[in-house]
């Protein structure tokens, strides 16, 4: 399977919403200067029990529904996450269990922040099998959980949800997909379960900014080199949701006009590795991308790591 279709999107998203108002009352910040900073209005954190996995669940369970692929067809899950509730059992061990998929296909978490999603397509693909063609690719986070609340530089950024798409692997076109990383501790970082560290996530803004906003332009015009396309190829591009600025400044940077690259973070702010399939998931429901549209995937994050894929949306319900 050289090539991977798009064929089923999904989300499932936390209860608790909370503005800027809201964050304001925990720290010294203000609707104005966090939606003219980074676009964000509002964003979903997990209450009570709600946790990744719950959220990886009802994700992967609504894209699998929705694709009509029955269990038996999947050959891999794989969960991108850097929350998740277990370093073992792996959250994707869990969703396949749930879901009642084979036993015998790999199932793994894939830590690549907030890029997770894109390797996790990448990776995908060279899993699937004439036998077991359909994957299922997941983001999920509960970031809430490791913000410092007492942080207004970066508490203020992040949400928590999980989206989920149903790949399908194919003999042909091929993927045409770019990764990469570059080791750096300083720019965003969080602790593990067992190094002895604060847990809360860190960040140097101003890096990751600069690091963002040279990296999208770059990844779009390797993935249409390698594709020998052009933006006018594609219809829509769904950049990691971090920040409004970034994502205009990259389109500045391209020449691209606007129109085309898709923007939700002012409702769920930076979902991590989840903020791609969210907004693909969007995109389907309200009727924007469509069976036989070219969806061009570009991911930036913690690592630091980047990556981009084209990918075509062919829906094909099959109940
Ligand atoms: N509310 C109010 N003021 C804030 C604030 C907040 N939530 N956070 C920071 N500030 C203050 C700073 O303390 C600073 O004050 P000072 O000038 O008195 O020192 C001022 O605002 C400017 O801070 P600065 O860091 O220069 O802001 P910025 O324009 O770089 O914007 C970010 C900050 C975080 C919004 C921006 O750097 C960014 O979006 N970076 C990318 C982060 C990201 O998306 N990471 C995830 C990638 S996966």
């Amino acid at each position: 399977m050289n090539g991977i279709e798009l064929c089923a999107t999904g989300c499932s998203l936390p209860t608790r919403r909370v503005t800027n108002d809201d964050m304001a009352k925990l720290v010294d910040t203000s609707d104005e200067w966090i939606r003219s900073r980074t676009g964000i209005g509002e964003r979903l954190f997990c209450q009570g029990g709600e946790t990744t996995t719950d959220l990886a669940i009802g994700a992967a369970r609504d894209a699998l529904e929705r694709s009509g692929v029955p269990v038996s067809q999947v050959g891999t899950c794989i969960v991108a996450t850097m929350t998740p509730d277990w370093a073992s059992p792996a959250t994707a061990c869990l969703v396949a269990q749930e879901l009642g998929l084979a036993q015998d296909i790999p199932c793994f978490d894939l830590s690549a922040a907030c890029t997770g999603f894109v390797y996790g397509l990448r990776v995908a693909q060279g899993l699937l099998t004439p036998e077991r063609p359909y994957g299922i690719v997941v983001g999920a986070e509960a970031l809430s959980r490791v913000l410092d609340f007492t942080d207004r530089t970066t508490c203020v950024l992040f949400g928590d949800g999980a989206g989920a798409v149903v790949v399908h692997g194919v003999p042909d076109p091929p993927l045409h997909a770019v990764l990469g990383s570059v080791g750096d501790l300083g720019a965003l970082n969080l602790a593990g379960g067992n190094t002895a560290r604060e847990t809360y996530l860190r960040m140097n803004g101003k890096e990751v900014f600069r690091f963002a906003v040279q990296t999208i332009p770059t990844c779009i015009r390797r993935v249409l080199d390698e594709a020998h396309a052009s933006l006018e190829d594609v219809d829509w591009v769904v950049c990691h949701q971090a920040n409004e600025r970034i994502i205009d400044a990259a389109v500045r940077r391209l020449g691209a006009s606007p129109t085309r690259f898709y923007k939700n973070m002012e409702r769920y702010g930076n979902t991590g590795a989840a903020s791609i399939p969210i907004a693909l998931d969007e995109l389907v429901r309200q009727g924007m991308l469509r069976s036989g549209m070219q969806v061009l995937c570009v991911g930036f994050g913690g690592g630091l790591t980047w990556g981009g894929a084209l990918i075509p949306y062919r829906h094909q319900k099959r109940s």
